[in-house]
């Protein structure tokens, strides 16, 4: 039987992946470290027709991801849509803040995120179509002041879903950058962006629009999804203006 196996599914964007999937009939596997999260969103689930299994893991134990996929073989699984889509980040200036933050923030968006994709890659069953998404931010079109580490994580997501795309297109593995802009999450509380979130607010999009626009973009196997109107010229100002102005104007939006 095949899953989606979404990464950071007990909260916000992961959440919203969860119900669209199985809005549209995916069988499901969550994976966060919240157990009882995860339990209440199976619950919510159990109305839909779908199967949907739960495992509370920190996926910055480097040893969790091969053990999430041997789980899954015994039990017989197949993974054929993984959504790679756990990540933190954090607000300051990088010499500042302490130096296991930032190797927190680079160890859940990247060294997570390339092992979760080569486990799926390795795993799941070579004769069918794959879909891999891995979500990463408006934030990966220029460095930003004050979230320096998780910009450039960011990049490296991008860069990489956009490498193995190509490599993997004879076979038949869909991959897909989601770059989301301001979510409406519980991603900037523990980040220590309260103030940066208020002044934004008028930004913000609504986590199950950008599910939406990610797994549709997936499906349809886009090379990047930029939900929003906002965003996406956002993204063309990052690629088209010097440096010397696209790093002073990302810092206005974070500054506070
Ligand atoms: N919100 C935004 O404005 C925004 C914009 C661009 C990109 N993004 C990206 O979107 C993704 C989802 O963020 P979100 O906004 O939905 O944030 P969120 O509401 O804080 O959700 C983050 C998810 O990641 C999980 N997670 C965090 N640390 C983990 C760990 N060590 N091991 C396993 N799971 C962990 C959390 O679950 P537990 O706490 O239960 O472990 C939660 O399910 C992230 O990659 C983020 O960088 C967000």
């Amino acid at each position: 039987m095949n899953y989606t196996l979404v990464t950071g599914a007990s909260k916000g964007i992961g959440k919203a992946f969860a119900h669209e999937c199985a809005e549209r009939g995916m069988n499901l596997i969550l994976v966060a470290r919240s157990q009882h999260l995860l339990e209440e969103l199976a619950k919510e689930l159990s109305n839909k027709n779908v199967q949907v299994h739960i495992h509370s893991a920190d996926l910055l134990d480097h040893s969790v991801h091969k053990k999430i996929f041997n789980w899954i073989k015994e039990n017989g699984w197949n993974v054929n849509m993984l959504i790679n889509n756990a990540g933190i980040g954090f607000h300051g200036n990088f010499n500042e803040k302490p130096l296991e933050k930032h190797l927190e923030v680079m160890h859940l968006n990247m060294d997570s995120v390339v092992r979760m994709a080569h486990e799926f890659l390795n795993h799941s069953d070579k004769n069918q179509r794959r879909y891999l998404l891995n979500t990463a931010s408006t934030g990966a079109f220029q460095p930003v002041p004050t979230m320096a580490v998780y910009c450039a994580s960011k990049s490296f997501v991008l860069s990489f879903s956009k490498a193995i795309r190509f490599e993997l297109k004879k076979q038949n593995v869909y991959v897909t950058a989601l770059c989301p802009g301001g979510t409406d999450t519980e991603f900037f509380a523990p980040a220590g962006m309260e103030k940066v979130v208020k002044k934004n607010a008028a930004f913000m999009m609504k986590a199950e629009i950008v599910a939406k626009a990610g797994l549709d973009g997936l499906l349809k196997n886009r090379n990047t999804v930029t939900p929003g109107l906002i965003n996406k010229l956002g993204k063309l100002s990052a690629t088209f203006s010097p440096d010397s102005l696209v790093v002073p104007m990302a810092s206005r939006f974070f500054d506070v």
